[in-house]
C-alpha cells in the first residue's frame, strides 16, 4: 500500500507547545513508523506555514520583518521536531519558490475552469495605516461568548470561527481605531456549490470511517449550509495572486498552506528520485492528514473541495484530528504563558523525549480534551516505564547473563515455548498493529505496555530464579520465551519510543529481524528508564506559575504604578470645604526668573483670575492655552515672584514626577463644580 501522511504545517510565527506535538506531530510519526515497518511505500511530509497575518503580526511585535520571523522560527521548529524524533521525510517551507509556483498553478487551474466567484465586497480598512485589515488584525467582542479580544477569524476563548463583520465593536490592532468598511474585489471558492459532493463524500460515507468528533464537526458544518469563502486577501506578504487585475493581492493563507503538502511532496520527490504524482494522483494512495481539531474544517471541507474542483488529486482517506491538550487543568496558551513549549521541554529534559512521547500518547486527546500534568508525567514515567517496561527488560537480561553468560538458551521444550509465545506475544503484536491501523494510538500503546505486564507476570509466576535449582530444562524454555517477549517489545517500541527501542535493540544485540535465535549473544543490561526527581518536577510547576504571574505583571507594568500611602481619613464635611471648579486656560506666559512657573489666566464662568502653576518644565505656554482644567477655587491667595496667585490647578503626578492635568473627560461649562 502507498501512504501520503501529512502533519499540519505549523505557523512559523513562534515556538509550538507540547499540545501541538500531541495533536498533529507525534501520532503522525507513530503512524508513519508503523506503516513503514509494514513495508508500505510512505511519504511523511510537513513544513512551516510562513504566510498569513499571524506572521506579519509577529513581525510587528518583534519589530522586524516577516522574512526574519519565518527564518528564525522555521529553524527552531525544525530542530525541535528532530529532537523529538518526529521523522518527517521532508520539513519544507511555504516560502520556497516551488511552493509559490505550485500554489499559483493551483489557483490558475481553478480560475481557468471558472470555479471562482468574483465578489466586490466591503472589507475593514484602517484609515490611519491605509491598509485593508486581514482578519487577524481586527479584534472585537465575540458575538458568541462576549470575550472582548476575539480575532476577526476566530474567538480564542470559545473557539468559534468568525468573520470580521460579526465582531461587536471591532477595532484595528494596528491603530486601535474603529476600522471603516471599504469596497474591494476578491476571488471566492463557492463552497455552497459543493454541498452535494460533501454530502456524498462525507455525510453518507465517513460516519463509521472517521472519528466521531471529526465526522460530527463536518456534518454540522455541512448541514448548517456553506458559504463562499474568499481565497484572496489584500496583503503584501504571501503568494501573489497570478492575475494582472489582482495587483497587491495574495492568496489567503488557508488557500496556499494545504497546497504546501503538495509542494513538500514535490520537493521531496525531486530529491529522492520519486514521482510526486504517485502520491497525489493515484487512487491507490491513502492520504492521511494529522491535525488538531481547530483545523478540521480546512482539511475536511475546504481543501477537499479545492482538490475535487481541480480534479486531478485524490481526497483524504482519513483525518484523525485530535481534541485539545490542556495543561494542569487550564487551556494551553503561549501568549498567556500557560504552556510548555517544545524547546523549553528539550532544555529542561534533553534526555527524556521518549518519556514525553510516552506520556503524550498515554493521555492523547483522541476522543475528548485531556490534561497534561507534571505529576502525571512523573507518575507515568515511574509506575509504567520504570516499573513495568524497564523492570521486565532488566530482569530478563540480567537473568540471561546470570544463568547463561548472556547467551540465548536453547528451549528444551519447544512446544511449550511456542504456546507461550502465541498466547503472550504474537496476539499482542497483532493487537497493537490493528489499533494503529485504526489510529487508536492511546490504546495501541496501552497494549504494548500490556505485553510488558504479561512478561512481568510470566516471570513472577514461573520464578526462573528458583526454578533453575530444580528444573534447568524448563527454565531454559521460560527464559527463551521471556527473551522473545523482550524482542517483541523492542519491535513495538520502535513506533512509540524510537530512542529507547534503539537502546533495547542494542542490549539485545539485534538490528534487523526480531527473533532471538538460540545461542545468540546479548549485551549487558542498561537501564532503559529512570525515575524523575520530585525537585525537577516541582521546579517546572513553579516555573509555569511564575511565568503566568510575570506576564500579568508585565501588563500592569505597561501602565506604571505609584505606591504612596493614602493620607489620614477626612469626613465629607472636610472635603466639602474644598471648592473645586472647572475653568479654561485663556492665556499663559512664562514668569521671569522662575523657570518652573507659568502664569495662567483662567476663565471660571463668573470671573477670570490669575493662577501661578509650577508646570513650566512640563508644558509650554502654547500647549496649555485652551485646555479645560480643574482648580481649587477657594485656596487663600499666595504671592510668588511678586505676582498674586488665586487658586491651584490640579495635576496628577507619577513616580517619575511627570505632571498631567486632571481635566473633565468631556467639555463642561466653565465654573462647573467638581464633587
Ligand atoms: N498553520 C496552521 C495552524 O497552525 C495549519 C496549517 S495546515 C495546512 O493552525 F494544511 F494548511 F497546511
Ligand atoms: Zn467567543
Amino acid at each position: 500500500m502507498r501512504f501520503l501522511i501529512t502533519s499540519a504545517l505549523p505557523y512559523a510565527n513562534g515556538p509550538k507547545h507540547i499540545g501541538h506535538l500531541a495533536g498533529a506531530y507525534l501520532p503522525a510519526d507513530i503512524f508513519t513508523r508503523y506503516a513503514k515497518a509494514q513495508g508500505h511505500d510512505v511519504a511523511f511530509v510537513c513544513g512551516s506555514d510562513e504566510h498569513g497575518a499571524a506572521i506579519t503580526i509577529q513581525a510587528l511585535k518583534e519589530n522586524t520583518t516577516p522574512r526574519e520571523i519565518v527564518d528564525k522560527y522555521h529553524e527552531l521548529l525544525k530542530k525541535c521536531f528532530i529532537e523529538f524524533n518526529i521523522d518527517f521525510d521532508i520539513y519544507h517551507r511555504t516560502s520556497d519558490p516551488i511552493h509559490h509556483a505550485t500554489a499559483q498553478e493551483f489557483f490558475t487551474n481553478l480560475n481557468d475552469k471558472g470555479i471562482f466567484q468574483i465578489d466586490e465586497s466591503e472589507q475593514y480598512f484602517d484609515e490611519e495605516a491605509k491598509v485593508f485589515l486581514a482578519d487577524r488584525y481586527i479584534k472585537g467582542t465575540c458575538p458568541n461568548c462576549s470575550y472582548d479580544s476575539a480575532y476577526g477569524d476566530q474567538c480564542e476563548r470559545c473557539g468559534k470561527s468568525l468573520s470580521p463583520q460579526e465582531l461587536i465593536e471591532p477595532r484595528s490592532t494596528l491603530s486601535g481605531k474603529k476600522p471603516a468598511l471599504k469596497a474591494t474585489k476578491h476571488w471566492s471558492l463557492p463552497l455552497n456549490k459543493y454541498e452535494d459532493f460533501l454530502q456524498e463524500w462525507i455525510v453518507k460515507d465517513k460516519k463509521d470511517k472517521w472519528r466521531n468528533t471529526v465526522y460530527g464537526q463536518c456534518k454540522s458544518w455541512i448541514d448548517g449550509g456553506l458559504q463562499p469563502r474568499a481565497v484572496t486577501r489584500d496583503l503584501d506578504w504571501g503568494v501573489k495572486v497570478p492575475l494582472k487585475e489582482a495587483e497587491g493581492k495574495v492568496l489567503y493563507v488557508w488557500f496556499d498552506a494545504p497546497i504546501g503538502y503538495i509542494s513538500a511532496t514535490k520537493a521531496w520527490a525531486e530529491q529522492n528520485n520519486k514521482n510526486w504524482k504517485d502520491y497525489w494522483c493515484n487512487k491507490d494512495t491513502k492520504l492521511v492528514h494529522f491535525i488538531g481539531k481547530d483545523n478540521i474544517v480546512f482539511h475536511c471541507i475546504i481543501f477537499p473541495v479545492m482538490l475535487y474542483a481541480h480534479g486531478e488529486f485524490i481526497l483524504p482517506d482519513n483525518v484523525p484530528a485530535n481534541e485539545f491538550l490542556n495543561l494542569e487543568g487550564d487551556k494551553m496558551s503561549t501568549s498567556r504563558g500557560w504552556s510548555i513549549e517544545m524547546h523549553e521541554f528539550l532544555e529542561a529534559f534533553p534526555e527524556k523525549t521518549d518519556e514525553l512521547r510516552y506520556y503524550l500518547t498515554a493521555i492523547a486527546p483522541e476522543t475528548k480534551d485531556s490534561d497534561f500534568t507534571w505529576k502525571g508525567f512523573q507518575t507515568a514515567n515511574k509506575s509504567e516505564l520504570v516499573d513495568i517496561l524497564g523492570n521486565f527488560v532488566n530482569r530478563i537480561v540480567m537473568l540471561t547473563h546470570k544463568f547463561y553468560g548472556g547467551m540465548v538458551p536453547v528451549p528444551a521444550l519447544k512446544m511449550e515455548a511456542e504456546i507461550l509465545l502465541d498466547a503472550e506475544m504474537r496476539g499482542q503484536v497483532e493487537k497493537v498493529h490493528k489499533l494503529l491501523s485504526q489510529y487508536k494510538f492511546r490504546e495501541a500503546q496501552f497494549e504494548l505496555m500490556n505485553l510488558a505486564r504479561a512478561g512481568n507476570k510470566y516471570l513472577a509466576d514461573a520464578e526462573p530464579w528458583k526454578l533453575i535449582k530444580t528444573d534447568e530444562e524448563r527454565t531454559k524454555t521460560i527464559m527463551f520465551a521471556g527473551l522473545q517477549v523482550a524482542a517483541g517489545l523492542a519491535k513495538l517500541m520502535r513506533y512509540f519510543l524510537p530512542k529507547k527501542a534503539e537502546l533495547l535493540a542494542k542490549i539485545l544485540n539485534i538490528d534487523a529481524g526480531f527473533i532471538l535465535e538460540p545461542h545468540h549473544k546479548i549485551n549487558e543490561a542498561e537501564y532503559l528508564f529512570k525515575p524523575i526527581e520530585d525537585e525537577l518536577i516541582d521546579a517546572q510547576i513553579q516555573k509555569l506559575k511564575q511565568r503566568v504571574e510575570e506576564k500579568k505583571e508585565a501588563l500592569v507594568r505597561e501602565i506604571e504604578t505609584v505606591e504612596k500611602p493614602i493620607k489620614a481619613e477626612i469626613t465629607i464635611d472636610d472635603f466639602n470645604k474644598i471648592d473645586l471648579r472647572v475653568g479654561t486656560i485663556l492665556e499663559a506666559k512664562k514668569v521671569e526668573k522662575a523657570d518652573k512657573l507659568l502664569q495662567l489666566t483662567i476663565h471660571l464662568g463668573s470671573e477670570t483670575r490669575t493662577i501661578l502653576s509650577g508646570i513650566a518644565q512640563h508644558y509650554s505656554p502654547e500647549e496649555v492655552v485652551g485646555l479645560q482644567v480643574t482648580i481649587v477655587a477657594n485656596l487663600a491667595p499666595r504671592k510668588m515672584r511678586g505676582i498674586e496667585s488665586y487658586g491651584m490647578i490640579l495635576m496628577a503626578e507619577d513616580a517619575n514626577g511627570k505632571l498631567v492635568f486632571v481635566s473633565p473627560k468631556d467639555e463642561v461649562s466653565n465654573g462647573s463644580e467638581t464633587r
